[in-house]
């Protein structure tokens, strides 16, 4: 199998705007999501996590707490099925948190301690407020900062290890201009608005799992695993997910509901609830960065530096890949990346949307703007001036880049020319006025997948592949994609997806789903077009091809493949209140060919939204005595209601990846890369005050202007 260049379709669907399939279906309610599925007999488990943040349990006495009404039993480490926590699965050896049960070791607050199951929901969290857990307490460290004596450099390969080229004291002697300045952001979660929740159940000797997940193969192979069962035997079904952004893969709730249902022999449900979610599934990593910028009289880089540390758990490695960004971005004679990681007594992060892009492009585009600055240089010509032929660190040649394009587009849509560069000067109101841009960029990748296409007597066709619908559209980008390589109108095709029995695919994780499943989906459709055209009727059971995209994959050509685009902010900041207000984003990209183009759309807004939102709200906070949050839930973690966003505009840019065949890079991440920067850029625009460490609260801002300096 070779990669081709064909990006003709042979219907119209692709490129066409087209309401989610299933739309009606959610607004109605008709939908059901893992939470609310009924099944007969169903039993519910509650979580009983830890109240200290460093120790082991001394006591746990569930006597009181199995003599309450409707209580079926108490899982701890007393008496939970031992699991095998030594496999190697999709993030390297699973995170120890979904070994429940498995020890009295406590790593953090808010580690699972117990699993109480109860005939209803209520009876359970009832139960698990009154199970005794008493702890031997020890000292804890919870406390990220930039000196940490334990920060150590990770030896895991890609991507945390360093990356490293020419004399950069020597570059930076020889430069012009100087920036060398400190960044933080800082701990931040995903906050899918649905929360986690699985049901397990074993039918016929199989165990079936109903779940809210990313990928139901990724989730059956890796229970499995953890619980020695064949993979054949594990059935994983997720059929409409509410969000995930990366924290919705194998987590202590799938656990929890498969070890109950096994020790019971009935369907136990487990759902997470916000505030659990804090500490059991993930989340983004605080970041302290550096960046160091050289450039001569010209604005054209000599020198760069990013150094990235960020913070993991004591039970796990998860290292928060910021620096990585400048390894695609700029090149400069000297350029030196690299990551430093502390452990310390806290949950363990994980992939949180565009993992290492999100906070890597807040300090470096920062720092880019900060260069402008002072080279007296417009922000966008001088990212221009800095577009490398090749990919900086691997020289390796980009597939497509096009970011010259989106800056451009961008500041004439934007009305960025005849900008006044100097800050603090418009004023309307009690409003200091301000523009920033920022440059964004997220790889293109694409997993290995399979997809069968089914035609039918009726003249109908029903494909197969075991993506993840998280709330993005895939159904109906599948849907697209299938019609027009089936060459026949979408009303004749159905969709069939989340659940793991369809077969192996990639996850809806890495920007990579839509482009993993629609390479299979074409290729089936593609072939069985193909058998149709050659006549001869159809079965009764329909005929059926079916596809695997593991060679065709193998054989593309090493190149630097990424999305890019260009985010544009106007910030308006009143200094005596400290309050910013974002009044218009543009964010224009570069992803390829857009399957969907109203889905995309929202797609990308919510990302910009979110790195609006990561400017200016968003912070997990951190009680150094006890270890644990200060504002685990939606009151005390502010993510941008609908009141703080006003205009947010995504749109594109004519590309497509020449070696896709339908020429997709991914649109799940890059619209959050970028944005914070581009609005921080914006807050110094206005003001003249640089905000180094997000989010940029009003005391911020109010400490800032009284001072007359930069806010820390
Ligand atoms: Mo995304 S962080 O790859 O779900």
């Amino acid at each position: 199998m070779t990669t081709t260049t064909d990006t003709t379709t042979t219907g119209r669907a692709v490129g066409t705007a087209r309401t989610r399939v299933e739309g009606r279906d959610k607004v109605t309610g008709a939908a059901r999501y893992a939470g609310e599925i009924p099944f007969a007999g169903l039993a519910h488990g509650w979580l009983v996590l830890s109240t200290v943040a460093r120790g082991r349990i001394s006591s746990l006495d569930d006597a009181p707490a199995l003599a309450m009404p409707g209580v079926l039993a108490v899982l701890h480490h007393g008496n939970a099925p031992r699991v095998d926590t030594g496999y190697i699965g999709l993030l390297g050896r699973p995170n120890p948190v979904v070994g429940l049960f498995q020890h009295d070791r406590i790593p953090f607050m808010g580690w699972p301690v117990a699993l109480v199951v109860a005939e209803t929901s209520e009876q359970a969290r009832e139960a698990a407020d009154a199970l005794l857990v008493g702890y031997e307490q020890e000292p804890h460290d919870v406390e990220f900062a930039a000196g940490h004596p334990g920060a150590y450099v990770p030896e895991e390969a890609m991507p945390g290890a360093g990356t490293e080229k020419g004399d950069l004291a020597e570059r930076l002697a020889a430069s012009a201009y100087v920036v060398d300045e400190e960044y933080t952001t800082p701990e931040e979660h995903h906050h899918s608005m649905e929360p986690h929740a699985a049901t397990a159940r074993w039918d016929g000797g199989r165990l079936e799992v109903v779940d809210s997940n990313q990928g139901t193969t990724w989730v059956a192979s890796e229970l499995a695993s953890l619980f020695s069962l064949d993979p054949g035997s594990v059935r994983v079904r997720s059929e409409h997910v509410g969000g995930g952004f990366g924290s919705k893969g194998l987590a202590p709730h799938q656990v929890g509901a498969v070890m109950a249902a096994t020790v019971l022999q009935r369907p136990v449900r487990v759902v997470l609830t916000r505030r659990q979610m804090f500490s059991l599934v993930g989340f983004r990593s605080p970041t302290h960065q550096r960046v160091t910028l050289g450039a001569d009289a010209g604005g054209r880089l000599l020198a760069l530096d990013h150094q990235a540390l960020s913070l993991t758990s004591t039970v796990h490695e998860f290292i928060e890949p910021s620096a990585t960004v400048a390894r695609v971005m700029y090149d400069a004679d000297a350029h030196r990346t690299g990551h430093r990681v502390v452990r310390l007594d806290v949950p363990t992060p994980t992939w949180m949307r565009a993992p290492g892009e999100t906070p890597g492009s807040f300090a470096l585009e920062s720092a880019i703007d900060e260069l402008a600055e002072k080279c007296g240089l417009d922000p966008v010509e001088l990212r221009l001036r800095n577009e490398p032929e090749t990919g900086p660190v691997s020289g390796l040649p980009f597939s497509k880049r096009n970011l010259r394009a989106c800056l451009e587009e961008g500041a004439r849509r934007f009305g960025w020319a005849g900008r006044d560069p100097r800050p603090g000067t418009r004023r309307e109101g009690r409003w200091l006025l301000g523009t920033g841009v920022a440059a964004a960029t997220f790889p293109s990748g694409v997993g290995a997948s399979t997809a069968s296409a089914t035609a039918l007597p009726d003249g109908r066709f029903t494909v197969r592949v075991n993506a993840a619908d998280i709330g993005t559209g895939a159904r109906t980008a599948m849907l697209s994609v299938a019609a027009d390589a089936l060459g026949v109108d979408p009303g004749r095709v159905r969709i069939l997806l989340g659940d793991s029995d369809i077969g192996p695919a990639w996850i809806a994780g890495g920007s990579m789903g839509t482009r993993s499943w629609a390479w299979a989906v074409r290729l089936a459709a593609g072939e069985l077009r193909e058998m149709l055209a050659l006549g001869g009727t159809i079965p009764p059971e329909g005929l059926t091809t079916r596809s695997d995209t593991s060679e065709a994959i193998q054989a593309l050509a090493q190149l630097e493949r990424h999305s890019y685009g260009a985010q544009f902010a106007e910030a308006a900041v009143d200094t005596s209140t400290g309050e910013v207000r974002v009044r218009r984003m543009l964010g224009i990209f570069a992803a390829g060919t857009v399957v969907n183009p109203l889905t995309a759309r929202s797609q990308l807004v919510g990302g910009m939204t979110w790195g609006l939102s990561m400017a200016l709200h968003e912070e997990a906070v951190r009680d150094r005595h006890s270890g644990g949050y200060v504002n685990a839930d939606l009151a005390g973690y502010h993510v941008a209601a609908h009141a703080d966003v006003t205009r947010v505009e995504a749109d594109w840019v004519d590309d497509h990846d020449p070696q896709d065949p339908v020429g997709i890079k991914g649109i799940g991440e890059v619209g959050i890369v970028g944005a914070a920067a581009a609005v921080a850029n914006a807050v110094w625009h206005a003001t003249g005050v640089r905000h180094r460490s997000l989010p940029i609260r009003p005391d911020r801002v109010l400490t800032a202007a009284q001072e007359g300096t930069p806010g820390a």
